[in-house]
């Protein structure tokens, strides 16, 4: 929680000297926004810094800004991302019969239906009761992304005459359960779907929006038709620089460092360590690939993989200090090479490429990850855009064998 503060404007213009930043010429109506900003986690630009991120400020540490699509949000008019004020046309509920169901989430029940008036079918969202600025974020997120490349199509939203329990109608996918299919991936195929929620995300993250909780469950797959959506934009956020953010998001196996440490002022390169740990999983048929037991064993399964020298320079880097038991729970692990995990099973999947682009996707630090963008250019995707340009240029360095070495 931000410190509680009468004269918001004022100590937002100290706070901004102090941090010698500058102000940027699309925040100019910043301060007049202050005093609805000031509620730490409102819709908007970022508030007051919080006590945490003044600490590690004062222990040297960095604050961090997203290295890309850093103002898209303060660019666009307030209406593009203030969902506190969005105000929802009800569509009607009786237009859609559920026939059977297909999901459970932590927020929803999921079902397979039609909608009577198209006859096509659909997928019906009931939402469970949860704060209604929850719900009117995951709204707005899927209107701000609607027809963007690979995010899953909101229909309709509809809710029930009696109980009020609203319900998100969305197109319908024909999953195949990701621990039946992946096993059966080629290594095309992995390219391909990696290369598939890559598009996704950039065309989120390229809107201001970050979706925080990517993970198989939420990545939709007909291979049939070998089409691929991202679903579940119910923790998706709008970007700010400078903004703090809840840590409590994403699902445990595929929550980045940042989150697991406590480092509020994250960006979008939280999807590409999520994504990171999925392509990990595909790669070396482990799913999940990090296994944690609970939010701290999590980090300890990332550190006996990423070391432990690189987590003090990045937890320095940052001026985070972790609680000694922590400290002793993690110990001291030296780094593993990702050819560590190649195995029998899993050595048709993985080549030098694959490891070349994972190695970049899982850094500890989110400001040194690959984006989504540099990373649909990464060789490892070129057979899969030379599929869809067929007049493209290979990369710059050509791909390799998993026994080769030196291919980046
Ligand atoms: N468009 C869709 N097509 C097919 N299945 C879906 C679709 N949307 C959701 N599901 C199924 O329902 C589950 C829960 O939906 P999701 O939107 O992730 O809800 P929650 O926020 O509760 O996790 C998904 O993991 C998936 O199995
Ligand atoms: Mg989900």
């Amino acid at each position: 929680m931000a410190d509680a503060n009468d004269n918001t404007a004022e100590v937002s213009t100290q706070i901004r000297q102090q941090r010698n930043f500058q102000v940027h010429p699309t925040e100019r109506n910043w301060q007049q926004d202050a005093q609805r900003r000031f509620e730490f986690g409102a819709a908007g630009p970022a508030g007051p810094e919080s006590a945490s991120r003044r600490k590690r400020r004062e222990r040297g540490g960095c604050v961090s800004v997203s290295k890309v699509y850093r103002d898209v949000n303060l660019l666009k008019s307030q209406d593009y991302w203030d969902y506190d004020t969005l105000s929802i046309s009800w569509g009607n509920q009786d237009d859609y019969e559920v026939i059977r169901k297909v999901g459970r989430g932590k927020y929803s029940d999921v079902f397979e239906g039609v909608s009577i008036v198209s006859g096509e079918k659909v997928i019906i969202k009931i939402l469970k009761p949860v704060r209604k600025r929850k719900i009117k974020r995951e709204i707005k997120i899927l209107q701000c992304l609607r027809g963007g490349t690979n995010v899953i199509q909101l229909l309709d939203i509809v809710r029930d005459p009696q109980s009020k329990v609203p319900s998100l109608i969305f197109e319908a996918v024909n999953n195949v359960d990701f621990k039946v299919l992946y096993p059966k991936f080629t290594n095309y195929d992995v390219k391909f779907y990696a290369y598939e929620v890559l598009r996704a995300l950039d065309y989120a993250h390229s809107n201001g929006i970050m979706h925080r909780d990517v993970k198989p469950h939420n990545v939709m797959i007909d291979h049939e038709q070998r089409k691929l959506r991202l679903i579940d934009w119910g923790l998706a956020e709008f970007y700010f620089p400078n903004k703090e953010y809840n840590v409590r998001v994403a699902s445990r196996y595929f929550k980045g460092p940042e989150l697991l440490v406590d480092l509020q002022d994250y960006d979008y390169g939280l999807d590409i360590w999520s994504l990171g740990c999925m392509l990990a999983g595909m790669l070396f048929r482990r799913e999940p690939f990090f296994h944690g037991h609970d939010n701290q064993d999590q980090l300890v399964k990332i550190a006996r993989v990423l070391g432990t020298s690189d987590l003090y320079t990045y937890l320095d880097k940052y001026g985070i200090e972790l609680d000694p038991s922590y400290r002793d729970r993690i110990g001291v692990h030296p780094k593993k090479q990702w050819e560590y995990f190649i195995s029998h099973d899993n050595r048709n999947l993985v080549s030098a490429d694959a490891l070349s682009l994972l190695d970049k996707m899982l850094r500890y630090d989110h400001a040194e990850r690959i984006t989504a963008k540099e990373a649909m250019k990464h060789f490892f995707f070129d057979a899969v855009r030379r599929a869809f340009e067929p007049n493209s240029a290979p990369a710059a360095t050509q791909s390799g064998d998993i026994m080769s070495t030196g291919s980046e």
